[in-house]
C-alpha cells in the first residue's frame, strides 16, 4: 500500500522586516503537526517561504538605495537561520522571486486568462501621486487625504486585468456550507460565509503602478497582484507544472496553516482561484489566534517587538517552541509574557521533567550501576502507572490528529507529573536498602526508564532537542516512530542507560 501522505504549508511571511514572535508562532504549529505526522508514519511535505514582491518591498528598497532583489535577499537568510536555529524541518523553502515559481504564476494567470476568467478593464480609485498608491474611501485620513503623507488624493482610473470572483461566488459558498472541515475553527467559518454572502465583486489582478512582480504574459506593464502572485507558491514546489505525479501525490493540500487575518484570502479567493483552474480546494485551511505582548498588539511605534533569534539565545529553542505550544490555545488569540516564560521553564522544564529524567538515571546508576534488570509481577502502582503510559500515548494521539496541541501537551506535563509522584509513593531509596525488596527495585527502575522512553517518543514533535537529549541518555535509538510510545515494555533487559545530564537549567526570575 502506498504510504500516506500530508502536505501542510505555513503563509509565506514578507521580506519586509525580521520576523517576530508571532511568525515563528505559526511556523512552530506547523512544524510540530509535520513532525507529529511524520512520526505517525506519514510522507509529510512541509512547505514555508517568503513573499517577495509589492510596491512596499520595492520602495523600501529605493529608500536604502539597492535593489528589491539585494534588499530582500539580506532578509530572506535572515528567515531562513530563525528556521534552522528552531528547528524547522521544512522540505522546502519557496521564495516568489525565484524563476520555477514566477513560471506557475503565470501559467496560472494565462489558463484563467484563456477561458475567459481574466478580462481586461477599468480599475478606478484614490490615487496618491508622491506615494505611488491607491486608497479607498476609508483608508483616507480626516481630511480626506493620504494616509501616509496627507496630501491630496484624485480619483484615476487605469487599464487593469480582472478576475472573476463573482462567477465562482456561490461556489465557494457552497463548498464552504457542505464541507465544514474544510475551514476551522467554527467561528471563522461563520464570519467567511457571511462575507460571501454580502456579495463577492471581481478583483483587480494587475498594477502599472509598480515593477517589483510578476509580469502579466504577453502584456508586461502590468504586475500581477501580489496575493494572486503569493496564493500560487502552494502549487509551485510540489511539481504543479514539471512533476505530475509528485503533484498528485501531495495535491489537496492537507492543510493550510494561516493567521485569522488572511483566512478570507484563503478560503475565498484561492478558492476561487482553483475553482477556476478545475484543480482541487485544499483539505483544511485553519485559521489560527495571534500573539499579543502583554494583553497588547505587537507594534514598532510601542516598541514591544519580541525578537524570536535573543529569546533563542537566552532560553533555547526548544523552551521558546513549548511556551508557545502550551500557553495558546489553536485558534484562539495568546499572551506572551517574559515572566510567564520562565516560569514555565522553571516548573514545566527543569523541574518536571528535568528532575524526573535526573532523578530516574541517577538511581539506575547508583543501585544498578545503569543497568536495566528483569521486571517481574509489580504491585497495584506499577501497573497503574503503565496502563496510564499507554494510554496518554493513544489519547495524545488523537488530540494530535485533531489538531489540539496545547492539550496534547498538557496530557504529557500530567503523565510526566504522575512519574515524579511514582518515584514518591515507592520510594526506590528504601527500597535500595532492603534485600528482600530487590525485584521491587528493578522493577521501579525499569518502569521509571520505560515511562522516559515514552516521554520523549511523545515530545519529539514539540521539543526535538530535548526529545534526542533524553534519548541520548537512556541511550536508545533516535529512529523512533510514534507506535514505539504505545506498548511498554519495550526497553531490553539488561540495558545501560547513560550518565544524567541537566536539561534545562532553573532561571532567577529579575
Ligand atoms: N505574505 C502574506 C501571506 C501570504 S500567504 C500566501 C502575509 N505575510 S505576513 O508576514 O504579514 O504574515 C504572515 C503570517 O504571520 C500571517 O499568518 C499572520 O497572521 C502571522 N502573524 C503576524 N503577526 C502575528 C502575531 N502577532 N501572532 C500570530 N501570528 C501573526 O500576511
Amino acid at each position: 500500500m502506498d504510504k500516506k501522505t500530508f502536505y501542510i504549508t505555513t503563509p509565506i511571511y514578507y521580506p519586509s522586516a525580521k520576523l517576530h514572535i508571532g511568525h515563528a508562532y505559526c511556523t512552530t504549529i506547523a512544524d510540530t503537526i509535520a513532525r507529529f505526522k511524520r512520526l505517525a508514519g506519514y510522507e509529510v511535505f512541509f512547505l514555508t517561504g517568503s513573499d517577495e514582491h509589492g510596491q512596499k518591498i520595492q520602495r523600501t528598497a529605493e529608500s536604502q538605495g539597492v535593489t528589491p532583489l539585494e534588499y530582500v535577499d539580506k532578509i530572506v537568510e535572515s528567515f531562513k537561520e530563525l528556521w534552522r536555529r528552531m528547528e524547522i524541518s521544512n522540505d522546502d523553502f519557496i521564495r516568489t522571486s525565484e524563476p520555477r515559481h514566477h513560471k506557475v504564476v503565470q501559467e496560472v494567470f494565462r489558463r484563467i486568462r484563456d477561458n475567459g476568467d481574466i478580462y481586461k478593464g477599468e480599475y478606478t480609485g484614490l490615487y496618491c501621486t508622491p506615494c505611488e498608491s491607491y486608497w479607498t474611501e476609508i483608508q483616507l485620513d480626516e481630511n480626506g487625504c493620504c494616509p501616509d503623507c496627507h496630501r491630496p488624493v484624485e480619483k484615476v482610473s487605469e487599464e487593469a486585468y480582472f478576475f472573476k470572483m463573482s462567477k465562482y461566488a456561490d461556489a465557494v459558498l457552497k463548498y464552504l456550507e457542505d464541507n465544514p472541515e474544510f475551514l476551522e475553527p467554527k467561528s471563522r467559518r461563520n464570519e467567511m460565509i457571511n462575507f460571501i454572502k454580502q456579495g463577492l465583486e471581481d478583483l483587480c489582478v494587475s498594477r502599472t503602478s509598480f515593477n517589483w512582480g510578476i509580469p502579466v504574459p504577453d502584456d508586461e506593464k502590468h504586475v500581477i497582484y501580489v496575493w494572486f502572485d503569493a496564493l500560487t507558491n502552494y502549487l509551485t514546489p510540489i511539481g504543479f507544472l514539471d512533476d505530475a505525479e509528485k503533484f498528485k501525490k501531495y495535491w489537496p493540500a492537507d492543510l493550510h496553516l494561516v493567521g485569522k487575518e488572511i483566512v478570507r484570502f484563503h478560503t475565498i479567493i484561492w478558492g476561487c482561484i482553483l475553482m477556476a483552474l478545475g484543480i482541487e480546494l485544499p483539505k483544511k485551511v485553519y485559521g489560527h489566534g495571534w500573539l499579543v505582548i502583554d494583553g497588547g498588539k505587537m507594534s514598532k511605534s510601542k516598541g514591544n517587538v519580541v525578537d524570536p533569534m535573543l529569546l533563542i539565545d537566552e532560553f533555547g529553542a526548544d523552551a521558546i517552541r513549548y511556551f508557545l505550544l502550551r500557553e495558546i490555545t489553536l485558534g484562539l488569540d495568546g499572551n506572551f509574557n517574559r515572566d510567564a516564560l520562565i516560569q514555565r521553564i522553571n516548573s514545566d522544564l527543569a523541574n518536571d521533567l528535568g528532575n524526573l529524567l535526573h532523578r530516574s538515571l541517577n538511581m539506575i546508576n547508583k543501585f544498578q550501576k545503569g543497568v536495566l534488570l528483569e521486571s517481574s509481577g509489580g504491585t497495584e502502582i506499577d501497573n497503574s502507572l503503565k496502563s496510564e503510559a499507554v494510554e496518554t500515548a493513544k489519547e495524545y494521539r488523537a488530540l494530535m490528529e485533531n489538531l489540539q496541541i496545547s492539550d496534547a501537551v498538557k496530557l504529557v506535563w500530567k503523565f510526566i507529573s504522575r512519574c515524579n509522584k511514582y518515584i514518591d509513593e515507592t520510594a526506590p531509596w528504601k527500597l535500595a536498602k532492603d534485600e528482600t525488596q530487590k525485584q521491587n527495585l528493578s522493577n521501579v527502575l525499569y518502569n521509571l526508564a520505560e515511562s522516559l522512553r515514552i516521554i520523549a517518543v511523545l515530545i519529539s514533535p514539540f521539543m526535538p532537542n530535548t526529545s534526542r537529549r533524553i534519548l541520548e541518555q537512556l541511550q536508545v535509538s533516535q529512529d523512533i516512530k510514534l507506535e514505539d510510545a504505545e506498548t511498554f515494555g519495550a526497553l531490553e533487559v539488561n540495558h545501560k542507560v547513560g550518565k544524567p545530564e541537566q536539561l534545562f537549567p532553573r532561571i532567577e526570575l529579575e
